[in-house]
């Protein structure tokens, strides 16, 4: 009897970032700061916001619906199972991803994934999973992030680096000549004290308190994400059976601009073969990936066929990479 693979992949993306921006300028008005400092540390110049009554949920809400008005109401046909993949859920419980659920009617399954800024390309590894073993025949993959109301907005450290987004695939069987390739995913928990926000609990296992708005040493975190976005983009290529000359374009996690002129210049690429929105959004932890995404299909640069380098890495330590072959649509 021969085997039928399935092959899982992308077929429908949308993206929403809040129409509210603060640019490094109404910042300098904020804190002790300036425009040069945070653009030439991290080449940050606006981060979107959102309202003040506008959550997480409203935000995969709203990429949802972009997902819906590029690519037709049917789009949704057939969801069964919804992710959302967030560091910054309306609440503990119920899960974000059964507001989502509930806000289009679907006949799905629903839950979080917290795995810091990874966690979207985490919910697509899921998601190929889930599809590739006939569990489900259509997920929908959510990064959404309302991290503005987690940032001490006196901390000059890490208020000028985050913003608000988010982005939303649906994953279904495509043909063997497209689709997720490869996935690539890993944790090292020792690093826990390197980034955190407390939740329920007060302390790391190590006794180290647990901070009340969002923690980072940006120095280690810097050298960590240097490291594993060499490691594991080369790791995602190999497993995909290509080089990184086969890559038509490399999209990775929107933090600093240095830390992904690093990881271009190590996997030798062009700068016109790399994708950069840190400007206009800032770090948008789980919804940077889909929010660069879509910011490259419009800009025409992304085509079926296509093989796509994804890379991340956060909180946790967390790391991911995947390649993915753009189509058929
Ligand atoms: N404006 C002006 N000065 C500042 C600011 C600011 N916004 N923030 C810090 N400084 C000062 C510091 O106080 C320090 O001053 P000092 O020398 O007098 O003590 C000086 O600038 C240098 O500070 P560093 O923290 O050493 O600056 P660095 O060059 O390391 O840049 C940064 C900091 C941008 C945070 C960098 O470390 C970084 O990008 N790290 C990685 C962060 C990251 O990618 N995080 C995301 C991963 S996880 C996630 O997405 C949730």
């Amino acid at each position: 009897m021969s085997e039928h693979r399935i092959r899982a992949g992308v077929t429908a993306l949308g993206a929403y970032a809040p129409p509210n921006i603060v640019t490094n300028q109404d910042l300098e008005r904020m804190m002790d700061t300036s425009d040069e400092w945070i653009t030439s540390r991290t080449g940050i110049k606006r981060r979107h916001v959102a309202a003040e009554d506008e959550f997480t949920s409203d935000l995969a809400y709203r990429a949802v619906e972009d997902l819906v008005a590029r690519h037709g109401e049917d789009a949704l046909d057939g969801v069964d199972m919804v992710i959302v993949a967030t560091n910054t859920p309306d609440a503990l419980f119920p899960a974000t991803a059964a507001m989502v659920q509930d806000r289009f009617q679907l006949k799905a399954a629903a839950f979080d994934l917290l795995a810091a800024c990874p966690g979207w390309l985490y919910s697509l590894g899921i998601a190929k999973s889930l599809v590739e073993s006939g569990q489900n025949r259509r997920v929908l993959a959510i990064g959404s992030e309302a991290l503005s109301k987690i940032v001490d907005w006196n901390d000059r450290a890490t208020a000028v680096l985050f913003g608000d987004g988010a982005g939303a695939v649906v994953v279904e069987a495509v043909p063997e000549e497209f689709g997720i390739r490869s996935m690539v995913l890993g944790a090292d928990g020792s690093g826990a004290g390197q980034l955190h926000k407390r939740s329920v609990g007060r302390c790391l296992p190590n006794g180290e308190p647990l901070a009340e708005t969002l923690y980072m040493n940006g120095r280690e975190v810097f050298k960590f994400a240097v490291r594993v976005m060499n490691t594991s983009t080369i790791e995602a290529v190999e497993k995909a059976g290509l080089h990184t000359d086969d890559i038509s374009l490399f999209v990775p996690h929107q933090a600093n601009l240095r830390i992904i002129e690093a990881a271009r210049e190590r996997l030798g690429l062009d700068r016109d073969r790399v994708v950069v929105t840190v400007d206009e959004y800032g770090n948008n932890s789980t919804a940077s990936i889909p929010l660069a995404l879509r910011h490259a299909v419009d800009q025409g640069r992304v085509h079926a066929g296509d093989h796509l380098l994804l890379v991340s890495f956060g909180a946790g330590l967390t790391w991911a990479a995947s390649v993915l072959t753009w189509g058929p649509a």
